[in-house]
């Protein structure tokens, strides 16, 4: 049999290990939980899981499966016991915490749907300008879930956060091996955010997705859930919330998740931490490259719009013809704060047809460019989405 080890902080989190359902490769001493929830997604990278649905699945509801909804993640799951799990929340508080889950289920629950989406999502189309590194998602890494769990200022306000808070930090459980030793991922939030308290909580701190417990990809047992932001925002395997007057010296909060053209250490300096999504959209179908028929084409797709408290989708429009004549798509799927909506049209193709073009506007002035700049780590490229067919 092959032996398994586990780092100290493992043996402390794992002990009694009852929630485990599989005990994964090590690596570097770490034993990774496997996700026994199915997923049927394209593998972009195996260690770490990073996945996306194929787009035709993906657009098949509004409210995304757990088996087609995207993972990305920079190192194994890690291994913990909900039982014996312990949220610590420090800082700039009056009350320090340390909440298990008996605590939690004390307080108010609350359901959000909301769409996450990686701010990577559609990386690869950089590359036709330059080539971009990381994960290369195509459109898929994108998902809307009902998450549930206990409001994030509700923990806030039993810590008593003191006057001169104005960032709360999260620290994942996981251990990210990078050249300068391992880090857990982290980030922050800015305290209004975590605060607002509209018909959607700034902030959620979840164990469940689409009404089961989180899966060890999702972020099981407890994870952030940040409407509105980018998923890096939405920490998973959450183990610390530190309060503070300083956004998290956290490398993905400090360094990586940024626009820069270029990554010498004044750059990454110059660039504030990206927060908020712009709105997007994609065409799921036809596929690239597909082969149709002169005539009437079914088209479909997703569009989430800018992660800004109440706008919503305005317009949706479709072209066959390089952007000379649009065509308005009709909307699908709730209209509903943070979330994505899916859309349908009808469209003429003739066989001087090679692509389709989609854009859309939202009602906070938001809207998808003809371009996007180019930048080193592509992030955030939500220009015009053109998708190559075939028509003869
Ligand atoms: N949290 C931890 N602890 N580790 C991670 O690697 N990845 C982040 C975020 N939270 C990550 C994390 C990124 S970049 C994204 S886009 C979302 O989780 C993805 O969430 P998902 O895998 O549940 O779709």
């Amino acid at each position: 049999m092959e032996a398994v080890s586990f780092s100290r902080r493992q043996w402390l989190v794992a002990a009694g290990a009852v929630a485990i359902t599989s005990i994964g490769p090590t690596r570097g001493g770490f034993a990774e939980q496997l996700d026994g929830s199915g997923k049927d997604l394209i593998f972009r990278t195996i260690d770490p899981r990073n996945a996306e649905p194929e787009l035709s699945k993906l657009v098949q509801s509004w409210i995304t499966p757990v088996k087609h909804f995207y993972v990305r993640s920079h190192a194994p799951n890690p291994m913990i016991d909900r039982d014996h799990y312990q949220l610590t929340v420090e800082g700039l508080v009056r009350n320090p915490l340390t909440l298990t889950f008996a605590d939690l289920d004390q307080m108010p629950r609350h359901s959000v749907t909301a769409t996450l989406t990686c701010a990577g999502n559609r990386r690869a189309e950089f590359n036709q300008e330059g080539e971009v590194g990381g994960v290369q998602w195509e459109a898929g890494a994108i998902g809307n879930a009902r998450w549930s769990g206990v409001a994030l200022s509700d923990v806030l306000n039993r810590a008593e956060v003191l006057e001169n808070a104005k960032h709360v930090w999260f620290e994942g459980l996981d251990e990210i091996e990078r050249d300068d030793g391992v880090i857990p991922f982290g980030g922050s939030i800015p305290l209004e955010k975590a605060m607002e308290d509209g018909k959607v909580p700034g902030a959620l701190l979840a164990d469940q997705m689409n009404g089961r417990d989180l899966s060890p990809d999702h972020g099981y047992p407890l994870r952030s859930v940040v409407p509105g932001y980018i998923g890096a925002r939405s920490v998973k395997w959450l183990g610390k919330i530190f309060i503070s007057d300083k956004p998290s010296p956290n490398h993905y909060l400090e360094t990586a998740y940024k626009i820069v053209t270029n990554t010498e250490p004044i750059d990454w300096s110059e660039s504030g931490p990206i927060y908020r999504y712009p709105i997007n959209g994609a065409i799921a179908m036809p596929a690239a490259n597909a082969q149709v028929q002169p005539g009437m084409i079914d088209v479909s797709g997703y569009v989430l719009p800018t992660g800004r408290a109440g706008a919503t989708v305005q317009r949706v429009l479709i072209s066959a013809d390089d952007g000379v004549n649009w065509q308005e798509a009709k909307l699908t799927g709730e209209v509903s704060e943070y979330c994505w909506q899916l859309w349908n049209a009808r469209i003429a193709v003739t066989a001087q047809t090679d692509k389709l073009l989609m854009r859309a506007t939202d009602t906070s002035g938001g809207f998808m460019p003809q371009r996007v700049e180019w930048n080193a780590k592509g992030y955030l490229q939500n220009s015009w989405y053109k998708v190559p067919i075939k028509v003869s």
